[in-house]
């Protein structure tokens, strides 16, 4: 019997070994969530719909729920945990961090990881969205408290600070 060749991804800047996907259906998110214990992104619905479990795979916001743990072999996963060095921070928050608390849109906070994580895959691509943009964004994330108003507002202030930081 053959052992399973191990594969390793980097999760927040540190090598990190996935178990092979087995009956367990291991998922990128049980790996984050249970044994790496990083609890940024959360466990929703578990079938790719609602985005609260969105981590950045190779810089592109990606849901882990439905990633196999081994599909993140060799890739660049940052989760809600790894903001501040992905902005040349040892410590402190992440321009898009801070914004959602300044403009207070979280209300139970459970989607605002996957709100934040989305907005981090934006700024990078789009330094300057206008509000169409970041609702076409963030229009498959749920938010059931309806703190949609403010976190729009977030997104637009983490534009500001972001260009204001590489300025
Ligand atoms: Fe992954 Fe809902 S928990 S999309």
């Amino acid at each position: 019997m053959h052992a399973t060749p191990s594969a390793t991804a980097t999760v927040n800047g540190q090598p990190c070994a996935l178990p092979a996907t087995g009956a367990d259906g291991a998922t990128l998110l049980h790996v984050l969530r249970n044994d790496l214990q990083l609890n940024g992104p959360k466990y929703g619905c578990g079938l790719g719909q609602c985005g609260a479990c969105t981590v950045l795979v190779d810089g592109v916001a990606a849901r882990a729920c439905v990633i196999p743990a081994r599909g993140a072999a060799g890739r660049d996963v940052t989760t809600l945990e790894g903001l501040p060095a992905r902005c040349g921070q040892a410590t402190g928050l992440h321009p898009v961090q801070q914004a959602f608390i300044d403009e207070q849109a979280a209300q139970c906070g459970y989607c605002l990881s996957g709100m934040v994580m989305m907005t981090v895959a934006l700024l990078e691509r789009n330094a300057d969205p206008d509000e169409a943009a970041i609702r076409r964004e963030l229009a498959s994330n749920l938010c059931r408290c309806g703190t949609h108003v403010e976190i729009i507002r977030a997104v637009l202030r983490a534009a500001v600070l972001m260009r204001e930081a590489r300025a």
